[in-house]
């Protein structure tokens, strides 16, 4: 198949590019739309460039990124068809983006079916756009309502195109049969080339202003503040000085380690769905969902279950506790329609006929899944599944969402353990996008494909775990909150510790999530564990005498700080130093820098036993999950990529020198030896697994 396909309609040349699946616009798709450019002007009177399948062009070949750029690059394909002699007609349906959009702009007319999306997302992936789009949307929309599109990536609709004049016409249609109409009123009409390059330069804002917002708002990343620059030289310099600029820009952030994360966000986010084991094994189909326990993670899954389509019936203990889980939901879906992801009709609708709950577990035996969500006790949960085991009809997927305990245990106290999976949400989880499919040793493989195929109905992103203490993420968190305690314990504050982290770019300190979680969850584990603890393991005992005191965080106004501003609390500061008395620990000074590579280097030192152990398929699995599920940033990538970017030697070198303090916690791992020894990254077994 040939990257462009060439028509003559009477004397209307049709390019249609055909680069499945997103016709993004790779090194044979410039060539061939050049090529084809040329016969046009040779044979037609105007040329209509439009896309095969379910889009146009969705943007630059992210795949080509990093590598050397092979002429024509997208720039000059661009100021090559817009300074054509034949008026140049793109014709949009899906999305076009990025350099989809470029593309289309460097053409003289635009039209598009009615539910088209256009954007420049390029600040998403730590660029900006870099084919023009910096200096001809400015010059179609004004500078402010161009910079809104680039600065935040957000695609926008045909309508909100056509009143920013970047479309000129929305028809209903396929883009063939709309593109050749257009071409044709066009040349009935005896209309010429348009290219933007020639109108004004649009007028002059605040960009200072627009360029701070952007950085604030980055929290360290820089693309959309550098694409404030870039627009600036629209207003204040000739077209082509502009682009030059635009180039320069463009190729600084194509080489900042930010992009490199962002790319890796972008491919890994895809690839974690796709399992091998998977391939061709259909999921179990899912109209009803059983709800057991209304609390904070079970009202939560409901609503999300709701919002996405499902009958849910949710039980509960008693009456009481129904009609209050009952009420939860119900504030959970006027939130929805407060933030506008719901019409109140249809939330009416919803509470009415899709959302039933009952005390009684016969109300749960005709539904299809049912999603475990009481105390994270072994006890209850054994009772919780016998009980299920009882009601529940044949076939029905029975999962749990426990953080920590142990899904084959869970699966022994029912006769269908096949049937029995781990699904662990986030919290709040009709609003978190991660959900961890944990993989028990019985599960049958159309379970866990039932439990993508849940993910992507709920549009979650879902990571494949294996069964251990904490599965993926929270496995790991136990592992860098202890790194966290312990520095406490040895001198730094919880404060320093969560702005050190936050300035890092985590969403979040460790102690303001703990607050925020419950305190009482991380005792209540700490004592579940105390029993088979190593004599070596170091003991927060700061967090357990906050517990004694009643203070479990935000719930109960207390934690680590004063609620409801956050405050930080003196109280705890002395907790803490009375704890090291006690224990004899003369306090040291820690460097934000110092606190950043050890939460770091245990991060990645408990991730790597995590893949090693078969917990996690491949590294990426771990960047995905912590960047969906516990605010690592994403323009570093996840916590594997940042490994990575460091160099394993590095993190190595840091996990050998904190061992000369703390030689059990500090173990490293033999999976960072070995990829150290053999000179290899974690994407090289990421690489290795997609083989
Ligand atoms: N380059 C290469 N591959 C791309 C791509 C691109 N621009 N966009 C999507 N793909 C690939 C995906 O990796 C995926 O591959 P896979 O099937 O092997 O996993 C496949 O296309 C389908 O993508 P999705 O699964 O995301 O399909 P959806 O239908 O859910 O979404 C989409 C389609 C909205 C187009 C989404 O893919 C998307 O947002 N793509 C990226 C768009 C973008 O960021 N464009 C700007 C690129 S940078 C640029 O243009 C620079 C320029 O200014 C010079
Ligand atoms: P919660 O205490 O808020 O809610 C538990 C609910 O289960 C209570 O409403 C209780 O009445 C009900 N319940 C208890 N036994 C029951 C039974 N036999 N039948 C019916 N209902 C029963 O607890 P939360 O936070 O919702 O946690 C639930 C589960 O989700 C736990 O396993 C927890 O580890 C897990 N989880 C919690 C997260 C969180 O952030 N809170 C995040 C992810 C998972």
């Amino acid at each position: 198949m040939t990257a462009v396909r060439y028509e003559l309609i009477d004397n209307i040349a049709l390019l249609t590019i055909q680069n499945p699946p997103v016709n993004a616009a790779s090194h044979a798709v410039r060539a061939a739309l050049l090529n084809g450019l040329e016969k046009a002007e040779r044979e037609a009177k105007a040329a209509v460039i439009l896309g095969d399948g379910r889009t146009f062009v969705a943007g630059a070949d992210i795949n080509e990124f990093g590598k050397p750029p092979m002429a024509p690059i997208l720039p000059d394909a661009c100021n090559r068809i817009e300074a054509s002699s034949l008026p140049v007609i793109a014709a949009l349906h899906g999305t076009a983006l990025g350099g989809g959009l470029e593309l289309a702009l460097s053409a003289h007319y635009r039209v598009a079916v009615p539910d088209t999306k256009v954007g420049l997302p390029e600040v998403t992936l730590g660029i900006m756009p870099g084919a023009g789009g910096t200096q001809r949307l400015p010059r179609l929309t004004g500078a402010e309502a161009a910079l809104k599109i680039i600065t935040t990536g957000r695609p926008i609709s045909a309508d909100e195109a056509l009143k920013l004049s970047i479309l000129d016409k929305i028809e209903n249609g396929n883009p063939r049969e709309i593109g050749l109409q257009y071409a044709q009123a066009i040349l009935n009409d005896g209309k010429g080339p348009r290219p933007i390059s020639a109108m004004p330069s649009p007028t002059t804002i605040d960009f200072d202003s627009w360029h701070a917002a952007a950085l604030a708002k980055g929290k360290g990343q820089i693309a959309a503040a550098t694409a404030v620059r870039a627009v600036q030289t629209a207003c204040e310099l000739p077209f082509f000085d502009g682009l030059k600029r635009e180039r320069e820009l463009f190729s600084n952030l194509m080489a900042s380690p930010q992009r490199q994360g962002l790319i890796h966000a972008f491919f890994a986010e895809r690839a974690v769905s796709k399992l091998p084991e998977l391939e061709g094994v259909a999921s179990r189909d899912i109209k009803q969902i059983g709800v057991i326990g209304g609390g904070t993670m079970g009202a939560g899954i409901a609503t999300a279950s709701l919002l996405s389509g499902f009958q849910v019936v949710l039980v509960e203990r008693d009456e009481n506790a129904a009609q209050k889980a009952r009420s939860t939901v119900e504030k959970m879906l006027d939130g929805a329609v407060q933030r506008g992801k719901l019409s109140p009709e249809t939330h009416a609708k919803i509470t009415q006929d899709a959302f039933t709950t009952a005390s009684d577990y016969t109300a749960i035996s005709t539904a299809d899944m049912i999603i475990e969500a009481v105390f994270e006790n072994m006890g209850v949960k054994r009772d919780v599944f016998a009980a299920l085991d009882k009601t529940a009809k044949p076939g029905a997927v029975l999962a749990s969402n426990t953080s920590y305990l142990d899904i084959n245990e869970i699966a022994s106290s029912t006769k269908r353990p096949k049937d029995v999976i781990g699904l662990h949400f986030f919290s709040p989880a009709h609003v978190m996008k991660l959900l961890e499919i944990v993989v028990a040793d019985a599960t049958a493989p159309d379970v866990t494909a039932t439990g993508f195929a849940l993910a992507k109905r709920l549009r979650k992103v879902a990571v494949r775990a294996g069964v251990c203490d904490g599965f993926i993420g929270n496995r790991i968190l136990a592992h860098y909150r202890m790194a966290v305690d312990n520095m406490v314990l040895d001198g730094a504050s919880p404060y320093q510790v969560d702005r050190a982290l936050t300035d890092f770019g985590m969403a979040m300190g460790p102690y303001a999530v703990s607050d925020l979680a419950g305190l009482d969850i991380g005792w209540a584990t700490r004592k579940r564990k105390a029993p088979n603890r190593d004599p070596r393991e170091r003991v927060p005992s700061f967090a357990d005498r906050l517990c004694e005191l009643g203070r479990f965080g935000r719930k109960t106004g207390r934690g680590y700080y004063i609620y409801p501003n956050q405050k930080e609390d003196p109280e705890v500061l002395q907790i803490i130093s009375e704890e090291r008395a006690d224990q004899g620990i003369t306090p040291r000074d820690f460097t934000d820098d110092e606190i950043q590579r050890r939460f770091m280097a245990a991060m990645v030192n408990e991730a790597a036993r995590v893949v090693e152990d078969g917990i996690a398929r491949r590294p990426l699995d771990v960047d995905v999950t912590m960047l969906f599920g516990y605010g690592f940033p994403r323009w570093r990538g996840g916590p594997m990529k940042w490994a990575d970017m460091q160099g394993l030697d590095t993190v190595l070198h840091n996990i050998h020198t904190f061992a000369q303090d703390d030689d059990w916690f500090w173990q490293p791992a033999p999976l960072l030896e070995k990829l150290v020894t053999q000179g290899r990254t974690f994407d090289d077994l990421n690489k290795k697994a997609a083989l």
